[in-house]
C-alpha cells in the first residue's frame, strides 16, 4: 500500500509549503472539488461532526498546546484563520470542560509578516520557573516552532523553537521578546514540533523535537524554559523508511500493568508517510529513559515493514498525537489529528477541513510478553454513554445472512457495544451507516480464517475526491476465548473502532449520506453470535 512516490505528490515538503504560503500562493488549485450535491455556499453539514472538535470554518491539523489547566482542557491547533487549505499556520482554541464539549476561542497565535506558527506544545509553569508569572498566576508558557519569513533575519523557511507565555488562562498570548529560545547551527528547515514535560526524577524541564527529514528526535533540559541543554539523540539504527518524516514526538512514562513499580517510557513518533494504513500515521517504541537517554526495546529487524512496528491506530486517519500537559491523576489523555496527510487537503468538508479524533487514555499493558500501549475511550465519554439511550440485545444469532436490526437502532451519532462469536462463520461482524438499499455501508469484519479485522469504508459514500484514499484497513486480532469486544464510536464523518478494550484501534473518515444511519450484523458462511449489543443514541451531543 505504501507509494515511495506518494509524499511529494500529497504533502508537499513543509519548505515548499512555507514558500508557497509566503509567496501567499493558495492551494485551492490542489483541492478536487467535492462530488456532493451540496453547494459550497451551503457547506456540509452532514458531515460536520458532533462530538469530535472542528473550527466552525477553515482548515486545521495538528492538536498543539493540550493542555488541562483551571478545570479546562484546553486543545490549540495548526489553523489557517485565512482559509480552508494549509497554509497562514496559526494557533486555534478551543476549550472544553469534558473532552466533549468544545467551545471556539479567538485564535491564540496568528501568523504574521515574520513567522508562520508551526506545531508545538504548553506546560504549566507552576513555580514560575521562567520569570514570566505574574504574583498572582502561574504562567502557561507554550513552545512553538517559529518558521521563519523573508525580513525576519533568518533564512526564509528556518524552522527554530520560540516561546510564548500566557498570564491569563490561555486567553491571550506575547512572544518572549529573545525569541528563538532553540535553533540549531547552523540553521534548519526541518527543526520542528517541540514536546515539553516536566521530568520529576531529575527536576528539569525535557523537550523532544524533531528533525523531520533526518528522522532524528532531539531531546534537551531546561531550568526555566527558555535556555535549553542538548540530552542526546534517538533515532533508528536502520531507517526504514527513508524520505519519509518524523513529526510531533512525545516522551512520556507510564505504569505497565497499572504497577507503578513496573514505569515503562514511551517515545511516540508520528512518521508521514509510511504509516500502517499508508500515508501518515503515528508509530510508538517502549523502553527506559535514563533522564538523558531513550533506549527503546523489541525494535523491529532493520528492514521491517510497517506491520513489524507498533502503532496506536491503524485506521487510515490517526496523526499528530500528543498528550495534555497536567491531566488529571496524570493520565495520558492523547487526542490526534482524524485525517491523513495523503488527502486531507481534498476531504469534501466545507467550510472547514480537519477534525480531532475521540479522545483517549493511553496505557501499558503486556501482551503476549511485551508491553503495548492500549488506548480506550476517556472516560467522560464513557461516562456520557452510560447514561444516553440505548437499544440493547442480549444475544442475536445470524446464520450466513445479514440482518438489519431494528429502526431503533438507527443513527449518524451512535456508540455501540457487542462481543461477537463468530463460531461457524468465516466471517462476522457489523454494518453502520448503512443506506435503505444496502449500497452504501461501513462494514466492521472479524476474518475468522485469517484472524484479521478489518474497517472497510470501500462503500461509505463520497470517496472520489482523491485516488489515495485508502479502502479497507487490516489488523491481525486473535479472538480471545472465541470472542471479540468492539466499542465502535459513530459520528458523521467518521468510525472508531475500539476492539479487545482499546488493544487495537481503527479510524477512518467516511462520508455517507444523511440518510444512511442503518445498522446491521452480518454471518458469512456459518453462524455467529452478537451478545450484550447496546447501541447508543449520541445525538444528544448535537453541536
Ligand atoms: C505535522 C506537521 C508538523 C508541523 C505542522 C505544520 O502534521 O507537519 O510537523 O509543525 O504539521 O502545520
Amino acid at each position: 500500500m505504501y507509494d515511495p512516490q506518494r509524499p511529494f505528490v500529497s504533502k508537499m515538503s513543509t519548505l515548499a509549503m512555507c514558500l508557497l504560503a509566503s509567496l501567499s500562493v493558495s492551494f485551492s488549485a490542489f483541492a478536487a472539488q467535492p462530488a456532493s450535491q451540496h453547494t459550497a455556499d451551503a457547506g456540509t453539514p452532514q458531515w460536520r461532526p458532533a462530538f469530535h472538535y472542528t473550527p466552525q470554518r477553515n482548515w486545521m491539523n495538528d492538536p498543539n498546546g493540550l493542555v488541562f489547566h483551571n478545570g479546562l482542557y484546553h486543545l490549540f491547533y495548526q489553523y489557517n484563520p485565512n482559509g480552508n487549505s494549509w497554509g497562514n499556520m496559526s494557533w486555534g482554541h478551543a476549550t472544553s470542560s469534558d473532552l466533549l464539549h468544545w467551545t471556539e476561542q479567538p485564535v491564540a497565535m496568528h501568523v504574521n509578516a515574520t513567522e508562520e506558527i508551526f506545531s508545538g506544545s504548553i506546560v504549566v509553569d507552576t513555580h514560575n520557573t521562567s520569570g514570566l508569572g505574574t504574583a498572582n498566576s502561574s504562567p502557561l508558557i507554550a513552545l512553538y516552532t517559529s518558521v521563519y519569513k523573508a525580513g525576519s533575519g533568518h533564512r526564509p523557511g528556518t524552522q527554530a523553537q520560540s516561546l510564548a507565555y500566557s498570564t491569563d488562562d490561555g486567553k491571550t498570548w506575547r512572544k518572549y521578546a529573545r525569541n528563538p529560545v532553540l535553533t540549531l547551527d547552523p540553521e534548519s528547515q526541518n527543526f520542528r514540533d517541540p514536546k515539553v514535560s516536566w521530568y520529576a526524577p531529575g527536576g528539569y524541564w525535557l523537550m523532544t523535537t524533531v528533525v523531520a527529514d533526518a528522522h532524528v528526535v532531539k531531546m534537551y533540559r531546561s531550568n526555566n524554559l527558555i535556555d535549553w541543554d542538548f540530552l542526546s539523540d534517538f533515532t533508528l539504527p536502520d531507517i526504514p523508511h527513508r524520505g519519509a518524516l518524523w513529526e510531533m514526538p512525545d516522551l512520556f512514562p507510564l505504569p505497565l500493568d497499572g504497577d507503578s513499580r513496573k514505569q515503562k517510557w514511551v517515545m511516540i513518533v508520528n512518521v508521514n508517510p509510511w504509516s500502517i494504513a499508508g500515508g501518515s500515521g503515528a508509530m510508538y517504541f517502549v523502553g527506559s529513559f535514563d533522564g538523558r537517554t531513550f533506549t527503546p526495546e523489541n525494535v523491529a529487524p532493520a528492514g521491517s515493514d510497517p506491520s513489524r512496528y507498533q502503532w496506536l491506530d491503524h485506521g487510515a486517519d490517526y496523526y499528530a498525537a500528543g498528550t495534555f500537559a497536567n491531566a488529571p491523576g496524570g493520565e495520558a489523555v492523547t487526542i490526534g489529528w482524524m485525517s491523513n496527510w495523503d488527502y486531507a487537503e481534498r476531504i469534501p468538508t466545507t467550510p472547514w477541513k480537519g477534525a480531532t479524533a475521540l479522545p483517549r487514555v493511553l496505557a501499558l499493558k503486556t501482551v503476549d510478553g511485551l508491553p503495548r500501549l492500549t488506548s480506550g475511550p476517556v472516560e467522560q465519554y464513557t461516562r456520557f454513554v452510560s447514561t444516553g439511550s440505548t437499544t440493547r440485545f442480549n444475544e442475536l444469532s445470524v446464520s450466513s445472512r445479514v440482518e438489519e436490526l431494528a429502526p431503533s437502532t438507527r443513527g449518524v451519532m451512535q456508540n455501540i457495544d457487542v462481543t461477537i462469536s463468530p463460531q461457524s462463520a468465516r466471517r462476522a461482524g457489523l454494518v453502520v451507516r448503512g443506506s435503505a438499499n444496502g449500497e452504501v455501508g461501513t462494514r466492521i469484519v472479524y476474518d475468522t480464517e485469517r484472524r484479521t479485522l478489518t474497517l472497510d469504508r470501500s462503500k461509505s459514500g463520497e470517496s472520489r475526491f482523491s485516488n489515495a484514499f485508502s479502502k479497507a484497513h487490516i489488523v491481525n486480532l486473535p479472538l480471545v476465548d472465541g470472542k471479540l469486544h468492539l466499542t465502535v464510536v459513530v459520528d458523521r464523518d467518521s468510525v472508531e473502532v475500539f476492539a479487545d478494550h482499546g488493544r487495537t484501534v481503527i479510524t477512518d473518515l467516511v462520508f455517507p449520506g444523511e440518510d444512511d444511519n442503518r445498522v446491521s450484523v452480518f454471518a458469512e458462511g456459518g453462524n455467529a453470535t452478537f451478545s450484550d449489543m447496546t447501541i447508543t443514541d449520541l445525538s444528544v451531543l448535537k453541536p
